[in-house]
């Protein structure tokens, strides 16, 4: 082979790793990123708008920018050796000289990894520290979340709010800081609580409480699901966090305070309810039901979904997720009622109402 049809095929070596390198990173970002209708709704760490969120998007920034460095040399000598060192036809055929025991060799490979092994210790420990470590200012707001298969409980212990799926938070910024501490707990198997661009992922564990936090600088809606495989509708557990301005979230929490007042209009629905098993696993203040196995519907029409983010919350998806819950989320263990078409319209009516 010539000389120039060396340089070739080795620039060709070079230019067939950078395209593997794009195949394994750039194409699927890039793909996400074109799916999605609105880019500020998808859940990335690489658009954090939160403290500790932030903190891990800089870490996995330099254990990316590592690992591709990394990537790039083996796959580079590989491809190099590979072209350069192909089969000919002048081979003699024989063994080319092989080294053993070379002593720099040996400790080259030896103390690089573990230097490189060192830094990303050291900087992942400290931002573990940095983010456990975090104490509690006084104007934080407190929360619980427990696990549930497959939803999310969500209560406000010092504000007396019981919810589920879509966690309202305050935002955050220099001058009023109001970050929110979770305690998070789960009722039955494990499942995880992650909300990339707001915080890291932490799991709920069964007769545990693991503790997390989340300062988001910024306002709207952000969108996250369960980490942990928990049983069929695991892909079905989503959650959804709404950071409000100081004052919408005032208003918020005077909504959620509030007393609905009884709507005689809707009485017929109300009694369905209070006459069906639904009151066994539903809490809904001012009726018999207390159950605590499925979410609390006092306000249940404050929320923008169904199931856990299973379908949009509206008076027609509602009749429709009574009539039939797994026709929606397949294993859900809400049983259908088999209610007859009217109590299923009053029972809707009824509960449409509870704003
Ligand atoms: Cu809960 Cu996965």
């Amino acid at each position: 082979m010539t000389n120039v049809g060396k340089a070739r095929s080795e620039r060709c070596a070079l230019t067939a790793s950078s395209l593997v390198f794009s195949a394994f990173f750039l194409v699927p970002l890039t793909l996400v990123a074109a799916a999605a209708p609105d880019s500020s709704l998808i859940p990335s760490i690489f658009s954090p708008e939160s403290t500790p969120a932030h903190s891990i998007h800089q870490l996995s920034l330099l254990v990316l920018a590592i690992s591709a460095a990394i990537f790039l040399v083996v796959v580079g000598l590989i491809a190099y050796a590979a072209i350069r060192f192909r089969r000919r036809a002048e081979d003699d055929g024989k063994e080319p000289p092989q080294v053993y025991g070379s002593n720099p060799v040996e400790v080259a490979w030896t103390t690089v990894p573990l230097l490189i092994v060192v830094v990303l210790a050291l900087a992942t420990a400290r931002v573990i520290q940095e983010v456990q470590n975090a104490p509690q200012p006084e104007s934080a707001l407190d929360v619980q979340v427990i696990g549930h298969q497959w939803w999310w409980e969500i209560r406000y212990p010092k504000l007396g709010i019981l919810t589920a799926n879509e966690l309202h938070v305050p935002v955050s910024s220099e001058n009023r800081r109001a970050p929110t501490f979770i305690e998070l707990r789960s009722a039955d198997v494990a499942h995880s609580f992650w909300v990339p661009r707001l915080a890291g992922k932490t799991d709920l564990i069964p007769n545990r409480v693991n503790k997390m936090w989340m300062e988001p600088t910024r306002t709207g809606l952000f969108l996250g699901q369960c980490a942990e495989y928990c049983g069929t509708e695991h892909a079905k557990m989503l959650l959804r966090v709404y950071v409000h301005t100081p004052e919408e979230f005032e208003r918020w929490v005077s909504e959620q305070k509030a007393i609905i007042a009884r709507n005689p209009e809707v009485a017929a629905g109300r009694l369905v309810f209070e006459r069906t098993a639904c009151v066994n696993c539903h809490t809904l203040n001012g009726t018999i039901g207390d159950g605590r196995f499925g979410p609390d519907l006092t306000h249940l029409m404050s929320r923008e979904t169904l199931g856990s983010g299973a379908l949009p919350n509206s008076p027609e998806n509602l009749r429709a997720w009574i009539q039939q819950p797994d026709r929606f989320k397949p294993g859900v263990l809400m049983p259908g009622m088999n209610l007859t078409a009217t109590e299923l319209d009053q029972l809707a009516a009824y509960l449409a109402t509870l704003k």
